[in-house]
């Protein structure tokens, strides 16, 4: 099989050819969503950086667009984010035409190569015909180099309570937030994060692409606001990753909320996933929703084994986007993410059976389309006490993806050490990817993404999120169920078929 049937993504989305990694200045205008990315389309390793560009109508099927924005003089396009100037703050409108205005770092490879500090500054482009076509600002850069290497990845928000445009950035060790009237001059607000003993958060490695927003307490009117940072390596089960912090803003400093602080302190495991291959994720603006309208997506990869994962054509694909709730837990607050809705408009029921009991391994189904599938389960904890609830997906070829929780450790999993191809990096499969159970709830539940090279896990109404990706030798097309020693019963499974042909 060529690895475009064997590996292209069936509902994730992949650029034609070349290399892919974060996800950049997502924004929702006119019916159109708009997802650009760090791109390089003339190699399928990371190199010079442009802005790839693709658009879509319900945030689950993508359509790739010519390429924003090139790499010029200035240097390589690196991440960045774009907002809506619908009231025209920063005069770029012209005739009517509201512009969209795209802030993004400049990374000069000249001055890395000079062994510089100020390789990075932070610039802006717009668009005056819905994001199609940039103008670069000729008052570029908009932020030069404050004297720190990693200097990159500005998110803009408008801060509807202070009615001012916000940007956050990844400074090193911590984030930096500014402030304009006009998206062109910007002022300096605050810091948060680094600070050598009054650290907070996760600093394995240095922190990138962090997001800044509000969102409802689910079910109430307060609103908090939650910033996301990724950081690479030190994600929990290694290498790159997103953790998050919930608090509070007051047009200025992003303070932490106590509860939040005191339990972040004491265990630190707020990710928003625990799978090795969900980094850069951030949010789409001009989303407007009393709900929240928060979505996010992220890159599906992992920077230990990105440039090396068994495709030619392209690299790398998108997560499916993602909503976010804010939900008070006991102790603090916690985000929970969902696969948006408009995918359950692609979807078929296959199969579904309540209480099925399992000793063994036994069949769920079989099928040469379960690289399209949205599944349900459910199960009962103290159904399944010592014994692990392991799901097993399969080929012709013995190759396996195993994955389910293990109530002995409190551990949820995904073990792709036999899935296929495997050895193109050692810390790629070396180890099982686990993520403590963090709700105390008897009754356990979670929905499964599966594609051709990704399986998508959200446990637990989404609390807890596993993302990998496998490079298989054939497709999968068994997926079964195993219990090692006794029988145990699963509540409930609901097995789906997504459908993207009509
Ligand atoms: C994160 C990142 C960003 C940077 C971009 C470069 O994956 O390192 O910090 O802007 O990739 O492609």
């Amino acid at each position: 099989l060529s690895e475009e049937v064997l590996y292209r993504p069936n509902f994730h989305f992949t650029p034609m050819t070349g290399w892919m990694n974060d996800p950049n200045g997502m924004f929702f205008y006119n019916g159109n969503y708009h997802l650009y990315f760090q791109h390089y389309p003339d190699g399928n390793k990371w190199g010079p950086m442009h802005w790839g560009h693709a658009t879509s109508i319900d945030m689950v099927t993508w359509k790739e667009q010519p390429i924003a924005l090139y790499p010029d003089e200035m240097g390589y396009i690196f991440s960045g984010s774009a907002v809506v100037d619908i009231d025209n703050t920063s005069g770029f409108g012209m005739d009517g035409k509201v512009p969209v205005v795209a802030m993004f770092t400049y990374h000069n490879m000249e001055i890395e190569k000079a062994e510089g500090i100020d390789v990075e500054s932070q610039a802006i482009a717009y668009s005056l015909d819905e994001g199609i076509t940039w103008t670069k600002y000729e008052g570029n850069p908009v932020i030069k180099n404050p004297g720190i290497r990693d200097f990159r990845d500005p998110k803009v928000l408008w801060d509807n309570l202070h009615k001012k445009w916000i940007m956050i950035l990844a400074a090193q060790d911590r984030t930096k937030i500014y402030g304009s009237k006009d998206l062109k001059k910007w002022e300096e607000l605050s810091d948060f994060g680094g600070n050598l003993d009054k650290a907070v958060g996760a600093h394995g490695g240095v922190w990138e692409c962090p997001d800044l927003f509000t969102l409802p307490i689910e079910g109430t009117d307060e609103v908090k606001w939650v910033q996301l940072v990724s950081i690479n390596p030190g994600g929990p089960n290694g290498g790159s990753a997103t953790q998050y912090f919930i608090g509070d803003f007051d047009g200025k400093t992003f303070t932490m909320d106590k509860d939040f602080e005191k339990e972040l302190k004491e265990n630190h495991n707020f990710w928003i996933d625990f799978g090795k291959d969900n980094y850069a994720g951030v949010t789409f603006s001009n989303i407007s929703s009393a709900k929240g309208g928060k979505f996010l997506m992220g890159w599906m990869s992992n920077w230990q084994y990105a440039n090396v994962v068994p495709t030619e054509t392209w690299r790398s694909a998108m997560t499916v986007s993602r909503e976010i709730k804010l939900i008070k837990s006991a102790n603090s607050y916690r985000l929970a993410f969902s696969p948006i809705e408009e995918l359950n408009a692609y979807k078929e029921v296959k199969f579904k059976e309540e209480k099925i009991e399992v000793s063994g391994e036994l069949e769920i189904i079989s099928s040469e389309q379960l690289d399209l599938t949205q599944a349900q389960i459910k199960f009962n904890i103290s159904e399944v006490k010592d014994k692990s609830l392991s799901f097993k997906l399969s080929n012709s070829l013995g190759d396996e993806l195993l994955f389910g929780f293990d109530p002995k450790d409190n551990n949820f999993y995904v073990d792709r050490r036999k899935s296929g191809k495997v050895n193109f990096e050692n810390r790629y499969a070396s180890k099982i990817s686990t993520a403590t159970r963090i709700s105390s709830n008897p009754s356990l539940n979670g929905t499964i993404l599966l594609d051709k090279t990704s399986i998508e896990l959200f446990y637990d109404d989404g609390e807890m999120v596993m993302t990998e990706i496998f490079f298989p030798n054939a497709p999968f097309e068994r997926l079964s169920l195993v219990s090692k020693n006794e029988i145990y019963i699963l509540d409930y499974i609901e097995v789906n078929q997504l459908n993207f042909n009509d």
